[in-house]
């Protein structure tokens, strides 16, 4: 190869390169830092009290020390809440919570607040747990 060929290609792939990194920045740079709800697993249930949500929260992050990894609960007005352990599909890193999702700063990926991969490269959506508001409470089902 050339050296007019090698620049060019080492060029380009250094242009990717730093897209990729400049949208994971822009992404990280969104992360918001949400309330933090200590929490007791009992039976493999997590009961978050109604009252301790504020009326405009919209994302909690659930924690427990028998839990290796937090959980995002996704607040909504229809009361049909979902929650994601933040454990990321591709190689189990901890993920970090934005407000369009959650990031993976390991690879780079991104999850939606549906858990769905938006970017990869994992491939598989997030740990959904079954999540049931009733009798004040959020009711969220780890097993
Ligand atoms: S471990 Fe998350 S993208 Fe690789």
């Amino acid at each position: 190869m050339s050296d007019r060929r090698k620049f060019i290609k080492d060029s380009c792939t250094a242009c990717v390169g730093l897209l990729a990194f400049t949208s994971l920045s822009s992404l990280l740079s969104s992360c918001v830092s949400l309330p933090v709800h200590s929490a007791t697993v009992t039976n493999n249930l997590i009961q978050v009290p109604l009252e301790s949500i504020l009326p405009d929260e919209q994302m909690k992050i659930i924690r427990s020390k028998s839990l290796a990894y937090d959980i995002l609960l996704v607040l909504k007005k229809d009361k049909k809440h979902l929650s994601f352990l933040m454990k990321c599909t591709h190689q189990d890193n901890i993920l970090v919570a934005t407000k369009q999702g959650m990031v993976c700063n390991l690879h780079g990926s991104h999850f939606d607040l549906n858990g769905d991969v938006k970017n990869g490269p994992a491939s598989k959506p997030l740990q959904r747990l079954k999540t049931i508001e009733e009798n004040n409470y959020i009711n969220i089902y780890t097993a």
